[in-house]
This record gives structure tokens, sequence and C-alpha cells, in this order.
């Protein structure tokens, strides 16, 4: 490792750090998309980037850019980045580890003074976890101008405010969302984002990276009501009983069921409970009158989950019929998947190879801002780096080690798309 990734490696180090006390909420990182702790955050990064002499700017929405100048500016950029907001209750890593390597890679070369061909961009994207906004990849669709009204009148679930209201608070300009400022996909060569890998794989192959081939679509409904009727629990017989607990667990049984035979059959897809609650009124002397649940469907086959999103209807309709509730889905949000550029992943191999770097491919099974990048026909790439514990829970963690390791492969692979003139 050259000393510039040397010195931007230990700078990320000590960046980690610093993050992990912005939005630490005593057991795992709270940083909630649009909140004062993502602000500060970004900020942090910003801070780092002007101190190394790195252009920043930002978006209408807040998103930020720190620019390396290439030689030729009208040459399309490459760009790099990931996100700084994390679920409730997460880890220090998601997101945070392809900003800090993008980071670790620009000052490292500021600090060399290394001219590339062409820009390089990092984008640090707001708003990427979709647990505060029915919305996915809120920060890198608005990058590309692919945010409706609908979108910004979206509410975020803890206060009730919009996103058109926080992208004010955060400083951004939601009258502007249709430009300027935006990206251009012609203007732009290639994206690549390093992330924690989030799943067992890595872990499982003993490897420290991985390049990703695909990334999963969802459809989701976020806030599914089962509406039975509240009873007394000892006097009311079976036959009489509208029972919306039990019609839940009939739904999530039969559901999971379902995921298990395709499983059995190798149709790759996930399927997920992650919120399951009666109401307020809910007691042990009561039969539970209604019930709210999530249900988060995943899969790089858009025909498989279609076909599963009927079977949840029927099967929903059934139980409803079963157990005289009524089942209300409520609203839907989904997003597509995305294909990895086939060229971006065949040059990242040959450099991995001729580094000596052990490395597998996969899927992905978490959605990514790659996929918006991809979606709009910008050449994408993933890389993944391993980590312990998963994501998505206070425990999720990576070794500083296997960033190094992804990072210098970042390094590699930004450097020769930077290098040369082409079109
Ligand atoms: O949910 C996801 O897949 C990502 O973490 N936003
Ligand atoms: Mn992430
Ligand atoms: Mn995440």
């Amino acid at each position: 490792m050259d000393t510039g990734l040397r010195h931007g490696c230990e700078l990320a180090r000590d960046a980690f750090d610093r993050l992990h006390a912005i939005g630490n909420d005593g057991r795992g990182i709270t940083r909630p998309s649009y909140s004062a702790a993502e602000d500060q955050a970004h900020a942090l990064v910003e801070r780092i980037a002007s101190e190394h002499g790195l252009l920043v700017r930002r978006d209408w929405a807040g998103n930020l850019y720190v620019t390396l100048p290439g030689r030729d500016r009208n040459l399309p950029a490459v760009m790099t980045g990931s996100h700084l907001d994390s679920v409730p209750c997460g880890g220090n890593f998601d997101g945070a580890a392809g900003v800090l390597a993008a980071v670790a890679v620009l000052t490292g070369w500021a600090r060399t003074g290394f001219v590339p061909d062409r820009d390089v961009t990092l984008i640090v994207t707001r708003a990427e976890e979709s647990a505060w906004f029915p919305v996915s990849y809120i920060g890198s669709k608005a990058a590309f101008g692919l945010l409706t009204d609908a979108d910004l009148a979206a509410r975020r679930v803890d206060d009730d405010e919009s996103l058109a209201e926080h992208i004010r608070a955060a400083g951004g300009n939601p009258d502007r969302k249709d430009g300027p400022g935006l990206l251009n996909p012609a203007q732009i060569d290639s994206f690549v984002e390093l992330h924690i890998e989030q799943g067992p794989v890595l872990e499982g192959t003993n490897l420290p990276v991985g390049l990703v081939t695909g990334i999963c679509g969802s459809v989701r409904y976020r806030s599914i009501v089962i509406t039975g009727r509240a009873a007394h629990s000892g006097a009311t017989p079976r036959a009489f009983r509208s029972d919306a607990a039990i019609a839940a667990a009939r739904l999530m049984v039969a559901l999971d069921d379902l995921w298990g035979h395709l499983d059995a059959t190798g149709e790759v897809m996930t399927l997920t409970f992650g919120v399951c609650r009666t109401d307020a009124n809910a007691n042990f002397s009561a039969v539970a009158g209604q019930v709210e649940m999530s249900l988060d469907m995943r899969s790089r086959d858009i025909a498989l989950l279609q076909r599963v999103e009927n079977d949840v209807r029927r099967i929903a309709a059934e139980i409803a019929d079963r157990h005289g509730v009524a089942v209300d889905l409520g609203a839907r949000t989904s997003s597509m998947p995305a294909v990895m550029d086939p060229a971006l992943l065949g040059q990242t191999e040959e450099l991995a190879k001729s580094a000596g770097l052990p490395f597998c491919q996969l899927p992905s099974g978490a959605g990514h801002d790659a996929a918006t990048f991809a979606g709009q026909g910008v050449p994408a790439l993933m890389i993944f780096v391993r980590n312990a514990n998963g994501s998505h829970n206070p425990d999720e963690s990576m070794d500083f080690a296997d960033f190094a390791v992804a990072t210098g492969l970042l390094e590699k692979l930004l450097r020769l798309r930077s290098e040369g003139r082409r079109a």
C-alpha cells in the first residue's frame, strides 16, 4: 500500500471513531435520514475533504459531492460513494465503509499529488435507508432528478414531517428537484460502491472481499393492518372469535411456508416480517382486535416477486375469510433489481488477481444506491467487504484489515478508470 493510501486509511480509521459518536444511541447507531445526526456525519466528511483541498458541493437534496479534479474536466467523471444514514439501532459500517474508503483514496491522492485524467467524485448520498421514509434510495434518486412530488410528500415514520420539509431543514431546496445541478448519466464514466456484505458468505468462505454481480429488488408492504374484534379472552368461545393475532400468525406462517417451498426449488428470494405488533389497547385478557405488521420481499427475479405478491394477496384473502378479519395490505413500495456492469466486473477481477487478492462473485440481497446508478444506464459495480454479525443490528462489525484490503482494490479500480481518455 503506498504512503498516500496508508495516510488515507489512517484518516478513515479516525473518522470511523468520530462517526461512532454521531447518532450513538447507547446500544447501536441511529442516524435517521435527514436528521441532525446525518447532517453532522456529512459535515465531518466535508471538513476532511476541504482540509485536503478537494472540491465540495451539495445538490438540491443535500447530497454531498467531493471531487478531485482531472486534467480534462469535460470527460465523463468516475464516481464512487455510499450513505451515512442508518436504520434504527444499526451499526457504524453500513454505508460509512463505502464513504470512508472513498475518502481514504481521494485524500491519499491529494496528499501525493496524483492528478487523474478525468474527475473522480465521491457522492455521499442522503437517506439511503428506507426505514425512515416509505421511498427507496431517496438521495441517489434525487441526484438524478427522479423524485416525484408524491415522494416529497412522504412522511418520516418517527416525526410525521414530510421529506420536502426535511430537505428544506437540511439546507436543501425541493423547488429545484428538476435541476439545475442534477447528475447526467452521459457525464458519468462509472460508479463503484464499496459496502460491507451484511451477510454470511465472505465470512463463511474466509474471503476479505467479494465482487457483486447484481442487486435485489423489493416489494414491500410497510403497514399491513389486520382488524378483527377485541373480545373477552375468557368469555368468548373459539367459534365467536375474530382474532387478529391468530390471523396474523397464520398469515406469517403461510407466507414463510411459501418461501420455504420456493427456496427448496432453488428460487432465490427473502421474505421478512420486521414489524409485528398488536394495537395499544392490547392486554392479556382480551382477544387481539388489531395487528399491524410489515412485509419485505426481495429478489433479483422481478417475475418471482410478482408471482409471490399475487400469492400474498390470495393467501391474505383466504385468511381474512377463515378468521372473519379484515386484512388491509396498505401502501405498497418497491425497488427494481439491478445488474452490475460485466466490463467493470471483469476489470476488477483482473486487478484483484494481479494483486494476488482472493475474492468471489456474489449477488447482493440488500439494496444499495448503486442500483439507482445502474438503473440510469451508468456502468456500476459494488465491492463487498467481509463483515461479522450481519447488519441492521448494533453488533454489525468489520475488521479494519479487511477494510484496508478492499479500499486498496477500490483505489486500483478508480485509478484505472480515471486514467486514459476514453469517450
Ligand atoms: O434495506 C436495504 O437493503 C438497505 O440497507 N437500505
Ligand atoms: Mn447500506
Ligand atoms: Mn442498510
